[in-house]
């Protein structure tokens, strides 16, 4: 069993975020979306590992290289435009070889791993198995939809239907033998201009191979937009064991339960309301840090109240007015009050930036 991750995308619907990080690199709960797929394919025991990669290439190389806690062998297959994900499929043609194989989207998060579902397919003579997730009928036109026959196989596969004739959407997990191969060569590009995975599916179920449909019941979630991301970040921060580093320091300050403190971390004068996690290096002082909120490494965070947020690495927030809530933070960032007078908006925003004030 091999297992493939697709990490192309550009992820434009995160813009400003995505213009200078790759879609799958940003964290949740200060572990990148890429990092948590891979490992949930590790602990369902397959650990040659390829990753499709796109023009973000040299970014995902060098964040994976740096990590010496993967323990799985990892080739990169260079996708040299966004050709769809039965495209990426028949690019990993000689990487897979004969195996059976999973493939993830790497943007995909999922509750409880996808360790039962590997050893599943491994145990029948299925030809390919798909994941499902009932989703909220208005939603299901944003994904590919499935419709099953009364006894619970799959009768068709639809991409982004505008009038969902189902609220089974596919979850960015599939399970293959070397038979998509075949319908691969097999499929035209759609209306997108893409080679649907969802076409190629279809045509092994049009030519009698075996197509398992699981109906997932835990949490999914595709990080494509901002608030998926702070969803994702919700769910992972309720299942991390928590843990204090015995290298931070907290010093007049109250720490709930359900919260994680990376090493050198200062946490001064503050509140911490878990589930809740402080990067390493990073200093919180005279601060609130409520339920829901990822502060990644060597943030500074002075007089502040932060809720239900991601803030991610290098960032400094000062003396803010009011409290930062529902908010996704890039890297470098400074977002700060200022008591002078005139009291005024002062920014600096980058393209796609976006800023509420009430
Ligand atoms: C892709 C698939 C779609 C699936 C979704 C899951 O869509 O084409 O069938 O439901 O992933 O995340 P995309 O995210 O590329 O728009």
């Amino acid at each position: 069993m091999k297992g493939l991750i697709l990490s192309g995308g550009k992820g434009t619907r995160l813009y400003p975020l995505t213009y200078t990080r790759a879609k799958q690199l940003i964290p949740v709960a200060n572990k990148p979306v890429l990092v948590r797929v891979i490992e949930a394919i590790r602990e369902a025991g397959v650990t040659d590992i390829g990753i499709i990669v796109g023009d973000t290439a040299p970014e995902i190389e060098e964040a994976l290289n740096a990590r010496d806690d993967l323990g799985v062998n990892i080739t990169y297959i260079p996708q040299d435009a966004p050709k769809g994900l039965a495209h990426a499929v028949q690019i990993a043609a000689d990487f897979i070889g004969d195996d059976r194989f999973v493939m993830f989207l790497g943007d995909n998060v999922i509750e409880g791993g996808i360790t039962d579902l590997i050893r599943d397919f491994s145990a029948n003579d299925w030809n390919s198995q798909i994941v499902l997730k009932r989703v909220p009928h208005k939603d299901a036109s944003s994904y590919g939809v499935a419709v099953l026959r009364p006894d619970g196989t799959v009768e068709r596969l639809v991409e982004k239907p505008p009038d969902p004739p189902s609220d089974l959407a596919l979850v960015g997990i599939y399970m293959f033998d070397h038979h998509v191969f075949e319908a691969v060569r097999n499929i035209k590009p759609s209306a997108r201009g893409e080679l649907e995975i969802t076409d190629a599916i279809q045509w092994l179920i049009d030519n009698g191979y075996r197509v398992y449909p699981h109906v997932h019941e835990g949490w999914w979630i595709d990080t494509g937009k901002a608030k998926d991301m702070l969803a994702a970040n919700d769910q992972v921060l309720m299942e991390i064991a928590p843990h204090i580093d015995a290298t931070a320091v907290i010093e007049d300050s109250r720490i709930d339960s359900r919260v994680t403190i990376e090493a050198g971390a200062r946490v001064i004068r503050s509140v911490v309301r878990g589930p809740a996690i402080i990067g390493a290096g990073t200093t919180i002082t005279d601060s609130y840090i409520g339920p829901f909120t990822s502060i990644a490494h060597d943030v500074k965070v002075e007089s502040c109240e932060i809720e239900h947020c991601i803030v991610l690495e290098h960032s400094a927030l000062r003396n803010l007015p009011a409290r930062l809530q529902d908010s996704l933070i890039g890297r470098h960032a400074e977002v700060g009050g200022d008591e002078r007078k005139p009291r005024s908006l002062k920014m600096k925003l980058g393209d796609y930036s976006k800023v509420w004030i009430p």
